[in-house]
């Protein structure tokens, strides 16, 4: 398991008005807490690591939507560039799921995969599993199981954001970009019912956010 850049309780982020943030969400966005390009300069590192660790067989990327669409275009474009510019490069295919939770108490936890290929496509192949967050760890480890029934050669999970919380399963990714406190963010395809994917940065809700965006 790699090292992943540690982001301590007291920290308070950035004041909005350092960023440029969507007009639209100004006043719902209480501060930025990893800006962009930050998020950008760790996945080039993460890119890396995981090219170290599976660059010697062809990878099957498996996104997992809605929330990891942005770390995975960003992720598969330096992993690109270091396909174009080492003397090592290996073929990268692209696949895309939903995960659906149903847990009906706090011991059973099923989870249906929705569209995607045909998982038997994945036995013999290096899988990349592309997560945003990782909370309980619950879901990863129950798609994981079902994963390892089609007989990958390997598979490898990678989460932009791990969240530490006392709910836990004590499970981590192979590969984690940052790890956060217990709080709530929105923004790089993080969702608050369904908004804020349009923000670069990710950030903080107001209180005002919460409310106007609340189901
Ligand atoms: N933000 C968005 N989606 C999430 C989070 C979060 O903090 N935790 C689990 N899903
Ligand atoms: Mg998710």
């Amino acid at each position: 398991m790699s090292s992943s850049l540690e982001i301590p309780d007291d920290e308070k982020g950035y004041d909005l008005e350092l960023f440029c943030v969507p007009k639209h969400y100004e006043n719902d966005l209480e501060r930025v807490f990893i800006p962009h390009g930050l998020i950008m300069d760790r996945t080039e590192r993460l890119a890396r690591d995981i090219m170290r660790d599976m660059g010697e067989h062809h990878i099957v990327a498996l996104c997992v939507l809605k929330g990891g669409y942005k770390f995975f275009a960003d992720l598969l474009d330096y992993i690109k560039a270091l396909n174009r510019n080492s003397d090592k490069s290996v073929p990268l295919t692209v696949d895309f799921i939903r995960l659906k939770n149903y847990s009906n108490d706090e011991s059973t936890n099923s989870v249906k995969i929705i569209g995607g290929d045909e998982l038997s496509a994945l036995s013999g192949k290096n899988v990349l599993i592309v997560e945003d967050i990782v909370e309980t760890g619950k879901t990863m480890q129950t798609l994981l199981s079902i994963l390892n029934g089609y007989n990958p050669k390997m598979v490898k999970v990678v989460s932009l954001l791990v969240k530490r919380t006392p709910r836990s399963s004590g499970y981590r990714p192979d590969y984690t970009g940052f790890e956060i406190p217990d709080k709530f963010v929105v923004g790089y395809a993080l969702d608050y019912n369904e908004y804020f994917r349009d923000l670069s940065h990710i950030c903080l809700m107001s209180e005002q956010g919460k409310q106007k965006y609340k189901v």
